[in-house]
């Protein structure tokens, strides 16, 4: 029994890269804010839910497989990416064998959420597994600017095709298991149609604040300013994810810490991290401020790159590294939640004062949809890039010597 499991297994991952062909030809479907909070309304339907995801699933994994077959070869066969596509291959081909069942059957919804969870758990480390792939590459080919610029383009779209896979299974387990959350009665999944920004913001502070208190005995304090122009008394509130604001807040917030305790080490007085929270008619904009001595001009486009840390390399298995900085992804993937829902995050230095990191979304529902890549002729191109002479003029090292220019006399 046990064997011809094994072999059927085998028989219908042979057949992955057939259904990847097929599902990629489809553009995912990208839902708005409103969307979301009707597929878990009260009314909601779980019928709907599972067949526009037994779909919509297969879409978003294999466009973006498509994309992970066109990283240089080097890349794509480090051990660590191999596992990454292995978990991509097995979950498509199970989510594809609901495709035949019927959504009239209550026990067919059921395994479908205990295979969406299943999925969900698989997919637990395909950051970290990603990123010790590229690390591994990086330490036998080096870096060369043709990779690197791959590499990024690559990362951006991979991880936030993730955040959408996980958004919508997200969606449809935690709606569909019949259970309210105790702590946030009135969330629609993992979405807070109330989401008091002030809140999140005094909860990343907290919880970056003890990693920072542990790791360097101290800690800067918070000033946190509210602007709600329309309606001055009230806390601003937005229809968001609640998790992903606290994820790119957490990660400011162990930036501004670090840089904050490292630019003032004798510690005793350190400048505080000042927070401002404004709402306009189109946009909700967060800043942080802090005085940690800032980033040089030259550096600031590294600082959003997966190649690039300044803090000690981590270890996959490192129980003890420092907390504050890891593998250099804080600011990057912060960024993709941002731009998740049509927002930014962007960085304004001013080296020896501060940084002021800014995460701008919209303050409209209506305007919060979905953005997810999709793989096409113009993506594939991306791949493409290969390294020409510069087209700008590489100033020489030594002085130049005015003297062979003079005219002989
Ligand atoms: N507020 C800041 N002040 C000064 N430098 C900063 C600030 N924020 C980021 N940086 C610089 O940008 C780099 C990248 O930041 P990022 O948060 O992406 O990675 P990291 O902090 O090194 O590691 P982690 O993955 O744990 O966040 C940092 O290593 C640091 O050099
Ligand atoms: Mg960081």
């Amino acid at each position: 029994m046990k064997f011809v499991r094994f072999i059927m297994k085998n028989v219908a991952l042979a057949s992955a890269p057939h259904h990847i062909e097929h599902f990629s030809k489809f553009s995912p479907s990208p839902l708005s804010m409103k969307q979301f909070l009707d597929f878990g309304s009260t009314n909601a339907c779980e019928k709907t839910s599972f067949v526009f995801l037994r779909q919509e699933l297969p879409v978003r994994l294999s466009n973006i497989m498509k994309e992970i077959n066109l990283l240089p070869k080097r890349l794509l066969t480090t051990p660590s990416v191999q596992m990454v596509q292995s978990w991509y291959i097995q979950s498509l081909m199970e989510i594809l064998e609901f495709l035949e069942k019927s959504p009239d059957d209550q026990s067919v919804l059921e395994e479908f959420v205990n295979a969406l969870v299943n999925i969900r758990n698989r997919h637990n480390d395909v950051v970290p597994t990603m990123a010790q792939g590229v690390i591994e590459y990086k330490e036998v080919f080096g870096q060369d600017p043709v990779t690197n610029q791959n590499i990024q383009y690559f990362l951006d779209r991979f991880y936030l095709s993730r955040i959408s896979i996980r958004m919508l299974i997200n969606q449809h387990t935690l709606v569909f298991d019949g259970a309210t959350n105790p702590v946030h009665p009135n969330t629609i999944g993992s979405i807070d149609p109330h989401c008091q920004v002030a809140e999140v913001v005094k909860d990343a502070y907290e919880s970056a604040r003890m990693l920072c208190d542990q790791y360097y005995l101290s800690s800067p304090d918070l000033v946190l300013q509210e602007l709600n122009t329309d309606n001055r008394n009230q806390p601003i509130s937005i229809v968001y994810v609640p998790s992903h604001l606290y994820h790119m807040l957490f990660e400011l917030f162990k930036n501004a810490m670090r840089a904050t305790i490292e630019n003032h080490k004798e510690g005793s007085n350190l400048p505080l991290i000042q927070v401002m929270v404004a709402i306009g008619g189109e946009d909700l904009t967060v800043k942080m401020s802090d005085q940690g001595g800032g980033v040089p001009f030259r550096k600031m486009e590294n600082v959003f790159s997966y190649m690039y840390s300044t803090a000690p390399k981590p270890q996959m298995d490192d129980k003890h590294r420092a907390p504050l900085a890891g593998f250099g992804y804080g600011l990057p993937i912060s960024r993709l939640y941002a731009k998740y829902f049509q927002g930014d995050l962007q960085l304004y230095s001013m080296e020896g004062h501060g940084t002021d990191a800014v995460i701008h979304l919209k303050a409209l529902s209506t305007d919060s949809v979905e953005r997810l890549p999709v793989f096409n002729k113009t993506a594939r191109r991306n791949y493409e890039v290969t390294q020409g002479a510069d087209d700008w003029c590489v100033p020489s090292r030594e002085p130049l010597d005015l003297a062979v220019f003079r005219l002989a006399k």
